[in-house]
């Protein structure tokens, strides 16, 4: 089909690659021309496994082309992804602005194509932009039809999504989105616009709870002297909690959970409904930051001031270089704000609030504690003797259990993780 895909970011240039892939042509949208400039040039301008590949194997095929006119971008479409940010607002609700304005620009233009909303949006926004549309003389349709990629292995959720969801009035509208997808083996979810949207914020909410549940018990089992390891082990291999998305660490960060939690608990109280607990979620993501500056002060010997902490890690997880909300530079900018010196490497990831070292050995140099922020497997390769032979200080505070308590503490260095059961000294 034809398809013309509005907004850039990771979201847009992974569905782009991804429908070209499946043989469709796409024509994207993008207003910051020096971004499609590089576009065209074959250079892709964020850090995604596998998308320079599947990007420049769809433009040499004639498949995909990119335009700084979104006017330009719908020609001929049939269909309008809209991949546009929506960024926390006013009291943490969803800001639309991006995505009305688009609408906007382009309701009339369009004719009959189908408005695909890709972005994150409250439930209810497909219904509400379908009345804007109509209020603009346009005669386009609305579908819901949220993503559910993740950074950094966005290629591959692309091709072997869990479930693709599409939420449309008109069921033969869903079934044209949902035909986009033919080769692909997977579930559909067919519902009405604003289920699809609240699956959306439904998933993100579960997961950021997820995960903080796996948080919150690694506190307790510090309280009560258990090991977080071992107690995870044992939930886990119930069927209906299963493997994934329990790993303790700083807090969530990115730029989907952060916002996705605010705006739910908004769109909730906008609709008379108190989600307290999403909030006591939000709230516990907070307290985690704020024990993991703790361990650093005792690590440091109870004060940071003038102290020197080596930071490994600043991106919001392993395997991006994006540093939105990251729980890293969070906690980084409160150790310095203690009165501390960060030193920071992470082997993707870029910041200028911190002086930045070439290499994890480097940062750790003349330190007196040692951070590990974000799960990058180098810094589990890194031999602690080395870590232990260029630090000033003994303290490595392990904030996403990543190292071998045994071996730190062999090495003459005091280990402090999340919940874990230190071995007998
Ligand atoms: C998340 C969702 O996983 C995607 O399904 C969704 O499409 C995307 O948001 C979005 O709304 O666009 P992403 O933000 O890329 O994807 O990151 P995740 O891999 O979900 O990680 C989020 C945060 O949780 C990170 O800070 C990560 O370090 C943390 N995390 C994750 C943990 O601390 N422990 C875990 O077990 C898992």
């Amino acid at each position: 089909m034809r398809i013309s895909v509005i907004g850039a970011g990771y979201v847009g240039l992974t569905t782009s690659a991804g429908l070209a892939s499946l043989g469709h042509t796409v024509r994207v949208g993008e207003i910051d021309s020096d971004r499609v400039a590089k576009l065209r040039s074959g250079a892709v301008p964020i850090f995604e496994a596998g998308l320079e590949e599947m990007l420049s194997e769809a433009a040499s095929s004639g498949l995909v082309s990119f335009h700084d006119s979104n006017l330009d971008a719908i020609d001929g479409a049939e269909l309008i992804f809209l991949c546009l940010p929506t960024p926390e607002g006013d009291g943490g609700r969803a800001d639309l602005s991006f995505v009305e304005g688009v609408v906007d620009e382009l309701a009339a233009p369009a004719g009959d194509a189908i408005f695909v909303i890709k972005s994150t949006v409250p439930p209810g926004t497909a219904a509400e932009l379908q009345k804007r549309i109509a209020d603009l003389g346009g005669a386009g349709r609305v579908v819901a039809h949220p993503e559910f990629l993740r950074e950094g292995r966005a290629v591959a959720d692309f091709l072997h999504p869990d479930r693709i969801v599409v939420g449309a009035v008109d069921p033969e509208d869903a079934s044209t989105v949902a035909s986009l997808y033919d080769p692909i083996d997977t579930e559909f979810v067919l519902t009405d616009p604003t289920s699809a949207e609240m699956i959306k914020y439904a998933s993100n909410a579960y997961l950021a709870t997820r995960l903080t549940m796996a948080n919150t018990l690694a506190n307790v089992c510090e309280a009560v002297g258990a090991d977080i390891r071992d107690v995870l082990t044992g939930v886990k291999l119930d069927h209906r909690i299963g493997p994934y998305f329990l790993e303790p660490g700083p807090g969530y960060g990115g730029s989907c959970f952060p916002k996705d939690t605010a705006a739910l608990i908004g769109v909730a109280a906008d609709a008379g409904y108190d989600f307290q607990l999403l909030r006591a979620v939000i709230e516990a993501d907070e307290e985690q930051r704020r024990r993991i500056v703790d361990k650093v002060r005792d690590a440091a010997g109870g004060s940071l001031e003038s102290k020197v902490v080596a930071l490994w890690g600043l991106a919001f997880k392993a395997g991006t270089d994006d540093v939105r909300e990251s729980p890293a530079v969070r906690i980084g900018r409160l150790i310095r704000d203690a009165g501390a010196k960060v030193v920071v490497y992470d082997p993707e990831a870029r910041s200028p609030d911190f002086e930045t070292a070439e290499s994890a050995l480097s940062a750790v140099s003349g330190a007196d504690v040692l951070l590990i922020a974000t799960e990058w497997p180098e810094f589990a390769a890194v031999d602690p003797a080395e870590i232990a032979r260029v630090m000033r200080g003994t303290g490595v505070v392990d904030a996403r259990n990543i190292l071998d308590p045994s071996r730190v503490r062999e090495a003459g260095l005091d280990y402090l993780g999340l919940g874990r059961r230190l071995p007998a000294t």
